[in-house]
């Protein structure tokens, strides 16, 4: 990969006495002391603006965070307790502190945005005990310019070798009862629960990351980790009011992490923001993954696919064999037809392979990975997809039965590298966890979701994992690992008790789910009534489900509904055209919860798209289009919800039309209660 700046670094090491001033540029960046209140080590953000304070106050390690001066996370405590030797959180002493500064402009192969900058102010602190054997913790704190993210180091030491974490013991002290959009953790579905909002004081429950909260008008947070890698995944309890304490999810033994020195823990990562969108614009989690391991990602490309999906969830076909069987090989070249005349790169085929006439969601041990059904023929129909210029995309349920999976993995990638497919949707459905008795989101998921991505990438395979492990920048790493679910998606809408999900749903999930990576939301629903199920409707209008293209975004993006039912629909126009890869990512506007506009530019030419979509609320929302290139004018096509739409009761009233547009120009954006609305803009040559 191309770095565009050569990476800048200055480093400087100090050995801890008195008082001290680093000075870097002509600002003070990093400040060192030993006054009354124990050992003060400061650093501050590139631009200023955020200073973090690491403090020994009575032999015991503390962190805070402020911004202009003015606290935002009060004095934290950091530290562990250990099974079957004493905690190491006190009795701490400084050894001494390392400095550095760092600035680069890296490429993302594919992405959201293609460069971004990595800019930020290091700490290295080496803390020791004191006393006893003496045993040594490194903790290292990285400052931008958007936040915070820090870690543990364990060095390798002749007094802490193999050893068990039972509990981490960092805190997030926030200065206020900050209003929080949050998930429950420990539950058997995972990730797949609608957000709620309360007061983190009101939060009883273990709340998932990324926690997203609002402090005031100017001032948003979201508190997640980086590089979960061979680790338990942190999830929050609200202590004392407004006080969070990490809660890391266990082995099924109780044993949180099994670690071994020398060793790192993720980065805790305490994204901040003036504007709500600018968390999403935010790239520091990605900033503090590991640059990618993999020589040769020519092979990794974005997606749109449509599939053998939706039909099952409709109750229209089934996954396993019988006379409504879905993955035949006369439907899935259906399939390959409609994708191969209609811009669409890939077909997902689920339902193809040995495994699933048993209730596999509660046991996924007959799952079969190189034996297809005997309706499907896997020769015919690559050869098929191949003759058409359509690339499949192949499916591994596991039932959660990692066992299973992880014997039969590489022959499984092998399989369907032989055979040209070389993308893979994963799932691990069972409410009952992995293997039936381990978190999918403890340290034994964290390996296996591990173990699956670089095996896929030996075999040249991308990932779409359902039920994941939470995104955490992995894809900086193995860019083979492109997206995953991890939240709840439209699936929910075909059969989801309740009414599916809400209109405000999919205006939640770019401030929270999304900050740790992309989401395969699986957009595209054009028959909104579900004329199939009679007791459920997707709550939204037809816009909102082109607009979703450009707000959730993912590099595999589906076009999820049966294709008779994008045949002879105008809109369908415009699934064809959005791109998946983007060069330029801005934010327009947005209030969680209730409405969110971005327009990115495409990767691959001049053009620009669109997506606003809001609530049950209608507004109107205008918007500049001075992001446009000022030099040129383009065509834009508009996916309006029309004067009567309302996702309740006449979710299909669309409205398209054209308009010659320049960046001078302003747009109101009309949006009904549920709406949303689609724009492409395409540059015209002067
Ligand atoms: C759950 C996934 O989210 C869904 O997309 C898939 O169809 C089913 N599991 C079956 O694997
Ligand atoms: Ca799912």
């Amino acid at each position: 990969m191309k770095i565009k700046d050569k990476p800048r670094s200055s480093y400087r090491m100090n050995a801890f006495s008195g008082l001290r001033l680093v000075l870097f540029s002509l600002a003070a960046i990093f400040v060192g002391c030993n006054n009354s209140s124990g050992e003060v080590q400061k650093v501050n953000s590139p631009d200023g603006n955020i200073q973090l304070t690491f403090r020994v106050d009575n032999d015991t390690a503390y962190y805070s965070v402020s911004r202009q001066g003015i606290q935002i996370v009060e004095k934290s405590k950091l530290g562990f307790v250990l099974d079957e030797a004493p905690a190491l959180n006190s009795g701490f002493e400084v050894e001494n502190v390392e400095t550095r500064s760092f600035s680069e402009t890296w490429e993302q192969p594919w992405g959201e945005k293609q460069e971004i900058l990595n800019n930020y102010n290091e700490l290295l602190v080496h803390l020791s005990e004191k006393d006893g054997v003496k045993r040594r913790l490194d903790v290292v704190f990285r400052v931008f310019d958007d936040g915070v993210g820090f870690r543990y180091i364990f060095p390798e030491q002749e007094n802490l070798k193999d050893f068990r974490i039972m509990d981490e013991l960092t805190e997030f002290n926030l200065i206020g009862d900050y209003e929080a959009w949050w998930q429950p953790a420990y539950r058997p579905d995972r990730y797949e629960y609608l957000f709620n909002k309360n007061r983190l004081s009101e939060v009883t429950d273990t709340m998932h990351t990324p926690l997203t909260m609002q402090a005031s008008d100017s001032l948003y947070l979201s508190i997640h980790e980086a590089a979960l890698t061979d680790y338990a995944s942190m999830t929050l309890f609200q202590d004392r009011g407004h006080s969070l304490k990490c809660d890391l999810v266990p082995w099924a033994d109780g044993v949180k992490v099994y670690a071994e020195a020398p060793f790192s823990t993720p980065w805790r990562t305490i994204q901040v923001a003036d504007k709500p969108g600018d968390l999403i614009t935010s790239y520091l989690i990605l900033n503090l993954n590991e640059p990618n391991q993999l020589e040769d990602v020519s092979w990794i490309k974005p997606a749109k696919y449509v599939g053998i999906w939706w039909e099952m969830h409709l109750n229209k076909s089934t996954w396993g064999e019988g006379p409504n069987h879905g993955a035949t090989t006369g439907n899935v070249k259906k399939y390959i037809d409609f994708a191969s005349e209609n811009n669409i790169d890939g077909v997902l085929v689920e339902g193809w392979n040995l495994g699933w006439n048993t209730e596999w969601w509660k046991d996924g041990t007959g799952f079969d990975f190189t034996t297809p059904y005997p309706d499907f023929d896997i020769r015919e129909v690559t050869d098929y997809a191949e003759s058409k210029g359509v690339e499949l995309v192949g499916h591994h349920e596991t039932g959660g039965a990692v066992a299973n999976y992880e014997a039969q993995m590489d022959s499984a990638y092998a399989f369907y590298e032989k055979y040209g497919v070389n993308y893979i949707k994963t799932g691990y459905v069972n409410p009952r966890g992995m293997n039936s008795k381990e978190w999918h989101h403890g340290q034994f998921g964290v390996r296996h979701y591990r173990k699956s991505i670089e095996t896929a990438a030996k075999h040249h395979i991308m990932l779409d994992i359902h039920e994941p492990v939470k995104a955490t920048g992995i894809r900086r790493t193995y860019p083979n690992a492109m997206t995953r679910e991890g939240s709840r998606g439209m699936e929910f809408n075909a059969w989801g008790p309740n009414g599916g999900n809400p209109p405000e749903h999919e205006t939640i999930l770019p401030f929270t789910r999304l900050l740790g990576g992309p989401m395969d939301f699986t957009p595209g629903i054009f028959d909104i009534a579900l004329t199939d199920m009679p007791n459920n409707q997707v709550n939204t209008t037809f816009a909102k489900q082109l607009a979703l293209y450009v707000v959730i975004y993912s590099p595999l993006q589906m076009a999820a509904d049966l294709p008779e039912n994008y045949v002879d629909q105008p809109a369908f126009q415009f699934i064809r055209e959005v791109p998946v890869d983007w060069e330029v990512t801005k934010v327009l506007n947005g209030e969680i919860g209730e409405y969110i506009t971005i327009a990115r530019k495409d990767r691959n030419s001049e053009n620009w798209y669109l997506g606003s979509i809001t609530d049950e609320e209608g507004r109107d929302l205008t918007i500049n289009l001075d992001f446009l290139d000022s030099k040129s004018s383009y065509k834009a096509v508009l996916y309006s919800d029309g004067a009567e739409a309302h996702f309740k009761s006449n979710p299909l009233d669309l409205k398209i039309e054209e308009k010659k547009v320049t960046s001078d120009m302003s747009l109101t954006l009309h949006l009904a209660p549920g709406g949303g609305q689609a724009v492409s803009f395409e540059k015209l040559q002067d």
